[in-house]
């Protein structure tokens, strides 16, 4: 028997394989997160993520330049400050590192590029915790994430990152309501144009493990109690479903090629943008490989954001933001 169909015939050359393929990549579909830490002097290398840096506010300048310059879409600031507190208090702190950061960089880069900001409290809180804690007991042990009153707090948050310039409020925190509740204060305030980015589906991952360095984490516990269970599907489209009706302009899912199911059931119903996350660990994973000779770093990356693409995001969040933009 001699094949009549042959799907070969589409791979026989570079040409005709660039012709046919189903999914591009554009240097506008990539997010670069980046990292800014109050009280430094120089730019701190984080160990677990080769080339990624803890910024000064100079350095940072310069990586969103270098950013906007290779055509990536936008920038995602995460603020890493030096006084931490119960309460996350530099959070909403005009003069908080985050919302300083975001200040210098919007005003400089104009129209290149969409500066975006982390709205969580992990970050400024004594704990780690995404939000304000409850105790329920006498028992230590039982830390509770109090949902409504962490509202107020990224209630506060959102006004002040609105005020320092940013365009796009990633709302990371997993608090029931979330998108509401800032929707309704943004827009009470004058904000009706800052838009909105749910990370509607994200999981309790263990991939996060190197952002804990980036970010000098001091997280006792962990995040079960509000991020998702990474057994549960369906769960991803519900959380979904509900930020878009509490007026997310974006919905994500976070991580990426370990949640390629549920991007997919997102892509296949959201009327809005569906974004992806491929998270520190995600890339420590081909950092590591590359770094050990075992697989080939430029084409694992490559691989692996077209693979989230083709999965259904709209747009990739990547620590390798820049340099692949620079290279496609
Ligand atoms: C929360 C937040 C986290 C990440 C992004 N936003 C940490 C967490 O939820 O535990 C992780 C990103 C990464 O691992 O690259 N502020």
């Amino acid at each position: 028997m001699i094949p009549t169909v042959r799907p070969r015939r589409l791979r026989t050359s570079r040409a005709m394989r660039r012709l046919t393929a189903e999914t591009r990549l554009h240097a506008a579909d990539l997010v670069l997160p980046l990292f800014v830490r109050e009280g430094i002097a120089e730019p701190q290398a984080i160990s677990s993520m080769p080339g990624v840096h803890q910024h000064t506010l100079d350095s940072l300048r310069r990586a969103v330049a270098d950013a906007a310059e290779a055509g990536v879409g936008g920038v995602m600031l995460f603020g890493v400050p030096e006084v931490r507190d119960a309460v996350g208090s530099a959070a909403d702190d005009p003069d908080g590192i985050l919302n300083v950061a975001t200040r210098a960089v919007a005003e400089e880069v104009g129209d290149a590029l969409v500066v975006q900001t982390d709205l969580c409290l992990d970050e400024f809180t004594d704990h780690g915790h995404c939000g304000v804690l409850r105790v329920t007991s006498s028992d230590s042990d039982q830390i509770v994430v109090d949902n409504d009153a962490t509202l107020e707090r990224y209630r506060d948050m959102a006004l002040a990152q609105a005020a320092a310039g940013s365009a796009l409020l990633g709302l990371s925190g997993m608090m029931d309501g979330q998108v509401a509740s800032v929707r309704d204060t943004l827009d009470a305030n004058g904000f009706s144009d800052t838009a909105i980015l749910a990370y509607s589906a994200k999981y309790a991952s263990a991939f996060y493990g190197p952002f804990r360095e980036a970010v000098d984490s001091q997280l006792v516990g962990d995040r079960r109690t509000y991020q998702q269970d990474p057994a549960n599907r369906r769960e991803g489209l519900r959380e979904a479903e509900l930020d878009l009706a509490e007026g997310a302009d974006i919905v994500m899912v976070k991580p990426a090629m370990s949640y390629l199911d549920v991007l997919a059931d997102v892509a296949a119903v959201s009327p809005v943008p569906v974004w992806a996350y491929q998270v520190s660990g995600e890339a420590a994973m081909i950092e590591a490989a590359a770094a050990n000779g075992w697989i080939d770093r430029e084409r694992a990356i490559e691989e692996a954001v077209v693979s989230i693409k083709r999965a259904g995001a709209d747009t990739v969040l990547t620590y390798f933001a820049t340099e692949l933009a620079r290279r496609i």
